[in-house]
């Protein structure tokens, strides 16, 4: 800390160096130059560990993407100079956050700022699998369309249907708030309980249930924006599956193993799922065997937050985390702010 306020006054020329995992977009680059020697390479490519674990070692901020895995024996390697280890998402599951803690490191993330942004390609899957968008552009571009039929790529209404949302964060709110345009009843499971009135916009009709199975078995489209943590890991297995309605559509915008992705190429094949939306993967980017030949799901390479506009400040965000942890300023958002009080 006495080095930065030397820094701040002017003196000496000495800057706190940053670790940048791999490319990310502006104005992260310029905003992380004004305070630090940028290191890494900024290159698209994945990292190796030894790279991540001299970032580790010689840094004072690293930049991160949820690429990247920090487990506990990496974290390990941290130099004693390294104060914030910022990803860049709003998902911190690729980090062993108490060992991070364990070792002073404060971890931080990017909420807030994807958040319509991954609600809109929630959507966008929920229509495409609904009506069968991609079944229709590849039959059209291999010559197959030879016009207009009444039985044709037959899809399932999306307006009027019942939509449950398994995890109603910020996230999950919007794409509920999105539903309404739909004429949507929806429903909602939430960890901490029911929303408080002034949370649910006026007019909406969302209902909380307690039990995820219960959600499950009302709901024509089920989509998921739970963080994944131990509890949430194969939240909906062979059992949530069975228990689905009979033509129900899945949606999974959030993380890949909450998802038990055999099962669901069991239930996507023989039922009772129509269909399925997955933007994300239990072994990313691996798929399970089977999954790409089945018809009925759209598969999207984890696009949530990729708009140029939210990446843009995903990565202003995350620099401003790093650079407001090293300066020793309020850090916008700290994942373990203990580490902060101590
Ligand atoms: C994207 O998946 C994120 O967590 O930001």
């Amino acid at each position: 800390m006495r080095e930065v306020r030397r820094m701040e006054a002017g003196g000496g020329g000495w800057k706190p160096v940053v670790h940048v995992t791999r490319l990310i977009p502006e104005p992260g680059p310029v905003l992380l130059a004004e305070i630090f020697d940028l290191a890494g390479d900024l290159e698209n490519r994945n990292p190796t560990r030894e790279e991540l674990a001299q970032g580790l070692r010689a840094a004072d901020a690293v930049v991160c993407t949820l690429r990247e895995r920090f487990d506990q024996a990496l974290i390990a390697e941290a130099g004693p100079r390294l104060r914030v280890l910022s990803n860049m998402a709003v998902g911190y599951d690729n980090i062993d956050v108490a060992a991070a803690t364990a070792r002073g490191i404060l971890v931080t993330n990017t909420p807030g700022v994807l958040t319509e942004t991954t609600a809109d390609l929630t959507w966008a899957l929920i229509l495409a699998a609904s009506r069968r968008v991609v079944e229709g552009d590849r039959m059209v571009r291999a010559g197959e369309f030879h016009g207009w039929t009444p039985t044709m790529l037959l899809g399932r209404d999306v307006h009027g249907k019942t939509l449950g949302i398994v995890g109603m964060g910020s996230i999950g709110r919007a794409v509920a708030r999105r539903a309404g345009g739909f004429d949507m009843r929806v429903l909602y499971t939430r960890r901490s309980g029911p929303l408080g009135p002034g949370e649910v916009p006026s007019g909406a009709l969302w209902e909380y249930r307690d039990e995820l199975r219960e959600l499950i078995r009302e709901s024509d489209f089920v989509s998921l924006h739970v963080p994944l943590s131990e509890a949430t890991r194969h939240l909906l297995g062979p059992r949530e599956f069975a228990a689905m309605r009979s033509g129900a559509v899945l949606v999974n915008t959030s993380r890949g193993p909450v998802v038990d992705e055999p099962a669901l190429v069991g239930a996507l094949r023989d039922g009772p799922l129509s269909a399925a939306g997955l933007d994300v993967y239990e072994n990313e980017p691996q798929l399970t065997p089977g999954l790409a030949r089945l018809p009925n799901v759209v598969l999207l390479p984890h696009l949530g937050s990729a708009s140029i506009e939210t990446r843009g400040r995903m990565a202003e965000l995350a620099a401003r985390n790093a650079i407001a942890a090293v300066l020793g300023r309020p850090v916008p958002h700290p994942v373990n702010p203990e580490v902060l009080r101590r």
